[in-house]
């Protein structure tokens, strides 16, 4: 965690604890007793200090009905406001849950509607931190009407400014699917949950029971599900984190993200000529070629232990923003399965809205077979990744450091589907599949008829690999623009992406396409 916000985290909160008397010093133990923040407390961590301006701060709910004509609470249980993060304009909310849950009423709905139509028009990304119980249950449909308010700007806003949510509570029910539609998820490990019906109603319909942290904690989303991107340890860690992302993507679609100062030097690393190891039935760790290309400790890598064949996440060449898709042969041999695809897809697109460039580093065997991926449409799913690939126009680049097989060559920002530049190491192998499987097929008859089968395969391998086990026959083609060694890779990647920096691609005239969702 970044030292200058633990410090601020320290001070804020003895401050905030001294500061009230009463109910409010009452509510703030409350939070602080779950090991969680004030609704203020994060907005101040996150912004700049004395950069926040609030909005809204005197709106009160409006409904009379079951107790709610008692008391009012301004602001009723939302801050909202903007302010700037590093110096970059932010819209942000925040919700407190010390005010009925944290609960969506009208007022609430229309004060985060509000910031988020403002974000629209002044192009700069909403940040929301969530802590809420749902529709408030009292006000019944404003509060549905609220929530799909929201949801209607969400989709909306999507591609034209980035969306970040924040879970530091227990969310359901609109509290997740609003969320579900940002383009960053972060949670904080055992104080926040997501679920569309808690283990109550669970345990009801399906008779199962399971803990809040089973069905819907940080755990369970950013390594079962995927459904978040982020889990942190603590919510000065997930802040933290936050300003970090922020720091590699632009304020909206038109933008382009922050670029850091940097000096031309020495380009070249012997140390990614020793990471692909000689047999090729073993793994090795793709982050490490990519700590190996991009600017030093730059790499901030997203959906980190969900899917982790595929490795994805940004950093900086040579002080530019960049977005990473990785195969990972350290996990499942880096095979493309229904998660990784749908990983790969989901980052693609972002950074395509976004105008950041991709980088692809291609390590793969093929697509995962076997019932289970079948019947779950792994064809739907792979072809997600395909389709985003394809329709990316943001610089691609893609670089081959072992195993290009099958259909996952096709998908994997080949040049076939639109990828500007692809190299490949010496170590590439580039065929329709694997040189045993591949001979078993071919030379079935041969093998089976020969005298002594088992040399015979061998023989046939042997000839296949000679063969194919190669990049030259696809730079022959000029599929592959140029075989360079790994050491070289930093400098050609530098000098490729400064080429296509004012690369203008424009897909045909069409209302949208159709992703096969
Ligand atoms: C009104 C709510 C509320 C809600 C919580 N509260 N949720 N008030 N509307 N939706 C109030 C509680 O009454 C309580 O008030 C206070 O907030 C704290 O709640 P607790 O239950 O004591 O807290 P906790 O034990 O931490 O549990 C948190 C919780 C639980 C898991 C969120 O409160 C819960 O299950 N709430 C209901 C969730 C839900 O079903 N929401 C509606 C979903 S439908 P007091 O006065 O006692 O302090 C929906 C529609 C949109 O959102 C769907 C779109 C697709």
């Amino acid at each position: 965690m970044d030292k200058k916000i633990k410090e601020k985290f320290d001070t804020l909160t003895r401050h905030n604890k001294e500061a009230l008397q009463g109910g409010g010093a009452k509510r703030i133990e409350q939070q602080h007793a779950k090991g969680k923040l004030t609704a203020r407390e994060r907005v101040e961590l996150l912004l700049d200090e004395g950069s926040f301006e609030e909005l809204g701060k005197g709106v009160t709910h409006r409904s009379k009905d079951f107790g709610l004509d008692k008391e009012h609470f301004l602001g009723d249980g939302v801050i909202t406001g903007y302010g700037t993060i590093n110096g970059r304009l932010v819209y942000i909310f925040s919700q407190d849950f010390t005010v009925l849950g944290g609960s969506l009423s009208e007022t609430h709905a229309e004060k985060i509607v509000k910031i988020m139509e403002l974000a629209m028009k002044n192009g700069a990304p909403v940040i929301g931190l969530n802590d809420s119980g749902g529709a408030r249950i009292q006000e019944g449909v404003v509060s549905l009407g609220g929530y799909a308010d929201i949801f209607y700007r969400n989709v909306l806003a999507s591609g034209v400014v980035p969306q970040i949510s924040a879970i530091l509570g227990p969310c359901a029910g609109g509290a997740v699917y609003s969320p579900a539609m940002t383009d960053f998820i972060f949670m904080v490990e055992n104080t926040s949950f997501m679920f569309v019906t808690g283990p109550n109603v669970v345990k009801t319909v399906t008779h199962e029971n399971v803990t809040a942290e089973e069905l819907g904690g940080a755990s369970t989303h950013s390594t079962k599900s995927g459904v978040t991107h982020f889990a942190c340890a603590n919510e000065a860690e997930c802040i933290s984190q936050i300003k970090t992302l922020l720091s590699y993507i632009p304020q909206n679609c038109e933008d382009e993200a922050p670029r850091w100062p940097y000096t031309s030097g020495d380009e070249k690393r012997i140390q990614l000529n020793n990471i692909v190891p000689a047999n090729p039935n073993q793994p090795y760790d793709m982050r490490e070629v990519i700590q190996g290309i991009v600017d030093e400790n730059t790499f901030f890598e997203i959906h980190k232990n969900f899917a982790e064949n595929i490795v994805v996440g940004f950093a900086r060449l040579a002080g530019r923003s960049i977005g990473i898709v990785g195969n990972q042969p350290a996990s499942l041999a880096g095979v493309l399965d229904i998660h990784s695809s749908v990983k790969g897809a989901r980052f693609v697109r972002f950074c395509d809205s976004f105008n950041i460039p991709l980088l692809v580093l291609e390590d793969v065997p093929g697509f995962l077979p076997g019932t289970d991926q079948e019947w779950n449409a792994i064809i739907t799913n792979g072809a997600k990744l395909l389709y985003a690939f394809s329709e990316a126009t943001v610089p691609r680049v893609t670089v081959i450091t072992r195993k290009a097989y099958g259909g996952a060559y096709d998908v994997m920002n080949s040049k076939h589907i639109g990828a500007d530049l692809n190299y490949a190491w010496p170590t590439a192998e580039i065929a329709v599949m694997g040189a045993k499987g591949a001979a078993e097929i071919i030379f079935k008859k041969e093998i089976s008829e020969a005298k002594n089968p088992e040399a015979k395969l061998i023989e046939k391998v042997d000839e296949y690999t000679a063969k194919f086990a190669n990049p030259y026959i696809a730079a022959s083609r000029g599929f592959i623009d140029e075989v360079i060694f790994p050491e070289q890779t930093r400098e050609k990647l530098i000098r490729a992406f400064q080429m296509l920096e004012n690369k203008v691609a424009v897909l045909p005239k069409k209302k949208h396409g159709n992703i096969p969702l």
